[in-house]
């Protein structure tokens, strides 16, 4: 089965109502006005968004997701959202365990899983991150840190069709600097590999793998056209238009 590219944009903690409307709507009408993708788009605004944006996506075919959720469902968890109430509200992704989650709030692989079952319990889809620090490549670790994360934060029962894998090694998220394709597509395999011993190689073959870390328009086709590579997962180039769509475009959706 084919691996259907995804375009996914992580706002992160951007935008305010306004900012965030006319971003979805730029989106809106950049999406409309090509008749086919040959990719699925998603946007990940902040929680405080996500009810404005999903209204003003509406009639384009891009998907909505959180930035993280909570694995519980309800209860004494002050500042925490459910995976029930990111599906009541129109989401159909969560992104869990980004970097900056693990390195902000501690998340570790345990808990990353925990969340990631709850959100597949609910129908969500998870986008579930990984990825070394630059100290760890320096130290040659880049595969055991990525092969253990994915041993760790991937649910046993976990399937092509409610998860994706997105590989962002810390150290090229917003800074503008990318590891070569060949290093790219050597993670993203050995990512595969790990996945296939986690849950079965039939699965790990249809599970979509995204890179990110730096994905811009001119460096889209580079990336995208690697063999083990099946869309990107884009920060900062998410929050323009004509760069979210730019790097679709470019990576031949
Ligand atoms: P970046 O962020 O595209 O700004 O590097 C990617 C991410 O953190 O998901």
């Amino acid at each position: 089965m084919a691996r259907k590219t995804l375009i996914a944009g992580n706002w992160k903690m951007n935008g305010l109502l306004a900012d965030g409307v006319d971003l979805a709507k730029g989106i809106n009408t950049a999406v409309k006005s090509k008749g086919k993708w040959n990719c699925e788009f998603l946007v990940c605004p902040p929680f405080t968004l996500l009810t404005s944006v999903k209204k003003a996506l509406r009639g384009a075919k891009v998907a909505l997701g959180a930035q993280d959720c909570h694995f519980a469902e309800k209860g004494a968890h002050t500042g925490d959202i459910s995976p029930v109430m990111l599906k009541e509200i129109g989401c159909s992704y969560v992104i869990l365990g980004h970097s900056e989650r693990r390195a902000d709030h501690g998340e570790s692989n345990e808990l990353i899983n925990k969340k990631a079952v709850a959100a597949h319990q609910q129908g969500l889809k998870t986008i579930i991150c990984i990825g070394e620090t630059e100290a760890e490549r320096d130290a040659g670790k880049t595969i055991n840190v990525c092969t253990l994360q994915i041993a760790g934060s991937v649910p046993d029962d976990a399937t092509a069709a409610d998860t994706v894998i997105a590989y962002e090694p810390v150290w090229a998220i917003g800074t503008g600097k990318t590891p070569t394709a060949k290093d790219v597509e050597e993670v993203h395999a050995a990512v595969r590999k790990a996945l296939a011993k986690k849950i079965g190689k039939g699965n790990a073959n249809k599970m979509r793998i995204l890179y990110g870390g730096s994905v811009k328009p001119g460096n889209a086709k580079e990336f995208l056209s690697l063999p083990d590579v099946d869309g990107a997962l884009i920060g900062g180039a998410s929050l323009k238009v004509a760069d979210f769509l730019g790097i679709a475009e470019n990576a031949g959706c």
